[in-house]
């Protein structure tokens, strides 16, 4: 059984989904610990589920490396097999990524390596973009730049604003993380040499 640990900063509607999926007694991992950089609202879904959670608060692009070592000393009380970073909005610092790597993985609402970083919905609708997408990376060093694992496009809508069209990215990244999740618990996929599926 593979261990999860689920990093969040917001309302975590995509952990919520892992979540149900990993309650099922026949998927492959668990979620053993919650943790956010902040009070946020989705570990309100921790709670629910009956799973453990923590807050290492973020103190500021200066404290990151303080924040990082604080981050791994909570991670290592679980011991977990894969870190999955669901809507963290912070970058680890390398000695976090390098203590996990490659097996930390992150999901992002646009068609990487299309729009990268904290804002990818707004900048495909900013670029005019007529079609955007959901994927899942291995987490390395850089912003969104690690190995892609899945990824689907989504359609832009004429009347899409970012809220309606992340609205109809999360559905389809919950697809790919769950999915995902799932081929390297039962070992379909090898994060050493991943091969990307759509
Ligand atoms: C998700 O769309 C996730 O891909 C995105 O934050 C959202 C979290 O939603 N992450 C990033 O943009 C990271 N660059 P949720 O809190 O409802 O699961």
């Amino acid at each position: 059984m593979l261990t999860l640990a689920v990093l969040i900063s917001g309302t975590g509607s995509n952990l919520r989904a892992l979540l149900e999926a990993a309650s099922e007694p026949s998927f492959p991992a668990r979620v053993v610990v919650v943790g956010a950089d902040r009070e946020a609202d989705g570990l309100a879904h921790a709670e629910a589920f009956g799973i453990p959670s923590f807050v290492v608060p973020w103190r500021g692009a200066a404290e990151r490396a303080a924040w990082g070592a604080e981050l791994a000393e909570q991670l290592a009380v679980w011991q977990p097999d894969l870190v999955v970073l669901s809507g963290l909005m912070k970058l680890l610092p390398p000695p976090v990524v390098a203590e996990y790597a490659p097996r930390i993985i992150n999901t992002h609402p646009a068609y990487l390596p299309e729009f990268p970083g904290a804002h990818g919905v707004r900048d495909a609708l900013a670029a005019g973009a007529k079609q955007t997408g959901a994927s899942v990376i291995v987490v390395d060093d850089g912003v969104d730049a690690g190995p892609i694992l899945a990824q689907r496009r989504v359609p832009v809508l004429p009347d899409d604003d970012e809220a309606s069209l992340h609205e109809r990215i999360k559905p389809v990244e919950r697809e790919l993380l769950i999915e995902t999740v799932r081929r390297i618990a039962t070992g379909d996929l090898d994060l050493a040499a991943p091969v990307p599926i759509s």
